[in-house]
């Protein structure tokens, strides 16, 4: 028996990933781009476990059981990571090595989020990063992160991005098998210290539409869609990789709003559409508009984004910060659930319990 125990962060996308062209393999119908948030507030953390004894795959999530017969996602997982090591085990054979037969062992797999589960702050990019991270761990697996990382797209997509710290860019790649759809590291953790996010958690509520659903019924309705992923995002990414490059706030803030927009425009473009953001995810963009419009200069000191739920993601420079709360909690007083997050590397802890 052997046991492991990793944790994975959130990230959060400032060009954002709607869509995808192979729903099996989860290909995306365009490139994205996000920022690796700080492990310290939010994580998953995961420990799993394989025994001979083990009768069948289990998850406990939060610590309730989960039923997985029917989890796609999580088996490709399983699959995938059993199929390298079982090659590590073939390998060290012939060498005349004994490996522990860890692939033909079931495995008993316990994660948990720190934060709320499935309210639109990524905690399928964590836990699903978690699961393949540790995976990798337990089985000695030697391959690089953007090599587990296409193991862990298939997973959940945006997860893919979770394997990295800093800024992280998910490429859609072209060919068919998704061989070339993984993530790569644009910058480390360590290239931006003065930028940071600040999360509002608006609801923490579960969504009413998952992404999975929504990102279907948006690629077969949307006409904005094609638009957004044939003359939008390339332009925007090669744009946002310069201003990250360049660690220019100015574009990095107008490219991130205007990405958050055009995707919850392609939502309202859905038939029948989809609602992500409520009033109060609105009064915060107003708010933000607004701040920047008192700059003297006027040159943006904040961005928003939010992703498939009503909870904004607010970006700025770390001297800004402290106003930026100020407005927030004088407009929502008692909005005690906002997280202070530092764009912060992927932090990986693996013990034997
Ligand atoms: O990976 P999923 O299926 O949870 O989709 C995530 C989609 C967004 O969060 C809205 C955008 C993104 O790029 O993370």
């Amino acid at each position: 028996m052997k046991t492991v125990t990793c944790t994975a962060p959130v990230n959060i996308a400032v060009i954002k990933y709607w869509g995808k062209r192979d729903t099996g393999l989860i290909l995306p119908t365009n490139d994205s781009l996000s920022v690796t948030l700080s492990q310290d507030i939010l994580h998953s953390k995961t420990t799993i476990s394989a025994a001979k004894e083990y009768s069948h795959d289990r998850l406990w999530l939060n610590g309730k059981e989960e039923d997985i017969t029917k989890n796609k996602r999580m088996h490709n997982c399983f699959r995938e990571t059993r199929a390298l090591r079982q090659q590590l085990e073939q390998d060290a054979a012939q060498r005349g090595e004994t490996l522990e037969p860890l692939s033909s062992y079931h495995v008993h797999v316990c994660s948990e989020n720190n934060f709320p589960t499935a309210a639109g702050l990524a905690s399928s990019a964590s836990g699903l990063a978690a699961l393949v991270f540790t995976l990798a761990k337990l089985f000695d697996l030697t391959n690089n992160m953007s090599e587990l990382s296409r193991i862990a797209r298939q997973g959940s997509g945006s997860a893919c991005r979770s394997l990295f710290g800093g800024f992280v860019a998910w490429e859609m790649g072209s060919k068919d098998d998704g061989s070339d759809s993984l993530a790569v590291q644009v910058a480390p953790e360590t290239h931006w210290p003065e930028l940071e996010a600040l999360i509002c958690v608006v609801s923490d509520e579960k969504k009413g539409t998952s992404s999975t659903e929504g990102m279907q019924h948006t690629v077969n309705t949307s006409p904005l869609l094609q638009h957004r992923i044939k003359e939008v995002v390339p332009v925007r990414m090669a744009e946002m990789k310069k201003a990250i490059h360049e660690r220019d706030f100015q574009t990095f803030a107008a490219l991130t709003m205007k990405d958050s927009n055009q995707f919850h425009a392609v939502c309202l473009d859905t038939y029948p559409p989809i609602f992500y953001l409520n009033d109060t995810s609105r009064a915060i963009m107003k708010i933000v508009h607004e701040y920047n419009a008192t700059s003297p200069d006027g040159k943006l000191k904040a961005a928003y984004t939010y992703d498939a739920g009503p909870n904004a993601v607010i970006y700025a420079p770390k001297e800004n910060m402290r106003e930026i709360i100020q407005l927030i909690a004088h407009y929502f007083p008692g909005s005690a659930d906002n997280y202070f997050v530092d764009p912060y590397k992927l932090f990986t802890s693996t013990q034997d319990l």
